[in-house]
């Protein structure tokens, strides 16, 4: 098997060839957020079925595509839909995309999610600055042998979530006037939504939102030496706080605050 190395050199040159040049900000778009990626001006797109040692993503929602341009006067790198750990990849290939966009020399990445809502004062159509993280997947995208040229055995995750990226954030949302909480993203494994006991759980360990995806992107971000600026959509409460859960809720929720979720996309862009 090629090393990790030897894999990421061929993704690379492959994505350079099709017009990637440089790159500052990697830009994650989950569930019903990809819409910010048709802003990105100049854009060259590949979809991921085209791109060497990339998986083919199963969910629906997610259109599966690389979008690379300018946003808010930035050269980003922008993932139209993710893979997820529960959709059966390993860790290492839910997070590879982002050593490709480490590889490429950004600087910085930009996650963003549909989450559950676990804090008592959130709403569905909350928007959460995610200040920290609590990896509840049981996996970690680090386990095995530590790749060295790329990052340290043990990377420190004081400052998972960037805190200048994060006050930067808050004082765009106050201009903008887009009511911005803030909280920690508690993420499970998935796909079931979490039952009300785990809720309440989430929520004694200090969860305020939980979901299924985030957590090992910015493992491997930090590992890789990345800035990351992290937003979640509360597009439901979670179970046992609302009636029921399901997924075409979290659809028509992102429909309903995404163009809040881009104007405080594009504006903390511009600025950071
Ligand atoms: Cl309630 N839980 C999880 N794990 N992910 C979600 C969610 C809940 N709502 C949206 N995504």
């Amino acid at each position: 098997m090629d090393s990790l190395q030897e894999k990421l050199k061929e993704t690379t040159e492959f994505i350079q060839k099709q017009g990637v040049g440089e790159v500052e900000f990697g830009l994650i778009l989950g569930s019903g957020l990809g819409e910010l990626a048709e802003e990105i001006e100049d854009a060259k797109i590949i979809t991921y079925d085209k791109v060497p040692h990339f998986p083919i993503s199963t969910v629906t929602g997610h259109a599966g595509q690389l979008v690379y341009g300018t946003l808010a006067g930035k050269k980003v790198l922008a993932m139209q839909g993710r893979f997820h750990y529960y959709e059966g990849h390993s860790m290492q290939t839910v997070t590879y995309p982002v050593r490709v966009m480490a590889a490429l020399k950004a600087h910085s990445l930009i996650v963003t999610n549909a989450a559950g809502g676990v804090n008592e004062d959130f709403k569905a159509g909350d928007l959460m600055l995610i200040a920290d993280h609590i990896n509840f997947m049981g996996s970690n995208p680090l386990f095995g042998p530590n790749e060295d040229e790329i990052g340290p055995r043990f990377p420190d995750m004081s400052e998972a979530y960037d805190m200048s990226y994060r006050q930067t954030a808050q004082k765009i949302a106050e201009k903008q006037g887009i009511p911005l909480k803030e909280g920690n993203y508690m993420a499970f494994s998935g796909p079931t939504y979490e039952t009300p006991a785990e809720v309440r759980f989430a929520r004694i360990a200090g969860g305020d939102a939980v979901g299924m995806s985030t957590v090992p992107e910015v493992i491997a971000a930090c590992h890789s030496g990345l800035k990351v600026l992290g937003i979640s959509c509360i597009t439901n409460l979670a179970a046992g706080m609302q009636k029921s859960l399901n997924h075409d809720e979290v659809v028509k929720t992102t429909e309903r605050v995404k163009a809040d979720f881009k104007t405080l996309v594009k504006e903390t862009l511009k600025v950071l």
